[in-house]
């Protein structure tokens, strides 16, 4: 089907009932995480999801500076989404800008609900969100890799988030829009949720109808129930590894 983009160019969103890049409507992109990717941080990740690639770090729980914003009963959460100039097609300013604050705060909230800041009063839990490639959907990508840095970190958590967008494109929904779809499609719509199902972030961009929202958020839930599995396997990976490393060190100490 063709759509009229919004530069006057014809876009084929589909070929032969694949998308773009030959994946189905439900399917999101291949996604790679890696964990304690960084020495100096408590707890760190990497996410490639489809042409995106980030990272996160966090730091904490620490002390406050400026130590008025310190609360007396639990620690605070500062999220900081950060895009390289370097990785959209048009340099992109470097510093923080209004997309940015607002990224921040909603990944921010997204994930705080899941994290037990009451155990760490008067303290601060930075997270560190870096863009290195973006191709849509970095706001998703920057909370899945937050949320398994903040496990790596050895933060207490209720949960794991897990984060994907769904959107419209040519009247079909599909599942993790890229770039061509974001820009240049009918809807947005980016969820996080605990794998139990309580949702800490929803947004929309442009307009669905009831029925579309149904099968959209259907859809993204499903995406994030199978990127949670995948999360669990990269944090159990790491620490089989780490296990397998201190067993070796333990039988030498013996020897
Ligand atoms: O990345 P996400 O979908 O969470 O946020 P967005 O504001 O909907 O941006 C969609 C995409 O537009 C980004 O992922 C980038 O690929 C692109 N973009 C860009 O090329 N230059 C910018 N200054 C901002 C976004």
């Amino acid at each position: 089907m063709k759509m009229i983009a919004m530069d006057g160019s014809n876009i084929s969103f589909f070929k032969e009932g694949l998308r773009l890049d030959g994946r189905r409507a439900d399917e999101f992109r291949p996604l790679k995480i890696e964990v304690g990717v960084l020495a100096r941080a408590d707890g760190s990740c990497y996410v490639e999801m489809g042409g995106n690639k980030v990272i996160a770090a966090v730091y904490g729980p620490r002390e406050v500076h400026p130590r008025h914003l310190q609360e007396a009963t639990r620690a605070i959460v500062r999220y900081r989404y950060n895009m390289a100039s370097f990785s959209v097609e048009e340099r992109k300013r470097p510093g923080p800008d209004r997309r940015s604050y607002e990224l921040s705060k909603v990944s921010r909230e997204a994930l705080e609900p899941v994290i037990f800041t009451s155990y760490y009063p008067r303290s601060v839990i930075d997270v560190f969100v870096e863009v290195l490639q973006a191709d849509a959907g970095t706001r998703t990508a920057g909370i899945n890799a937050a949320s398994v840095a903040l496990a790596d970190a050895g933060i207490p958590m209720k949960s794991m988030i897990s984060a994907c967008a769904a959107g419209k494109v040519a009247d079909t929904i599909v599942l993790d829009p890229m770039k061509e779809e974001d820009n240049f499609g009918q809807a947005d719509m980016p969820i996080a949720m605990t794998p139990t199902g309580q949702i800490t972030l929803l947004q929309m961009d442009g307009h669905l109808t009831k029925d579309e929202f149904q099968r959209a958020m259907e859809l993204a839930i499903k995406g994030c129930r199978d990127i949670y599995e995948i999360q669990r396997k990269s944090l159990i990976e790491k620490y089989n590894q780490l296990g397998s490393e201190l067993a070796v060190v333990q039988e030498a100490e013996v020897l």
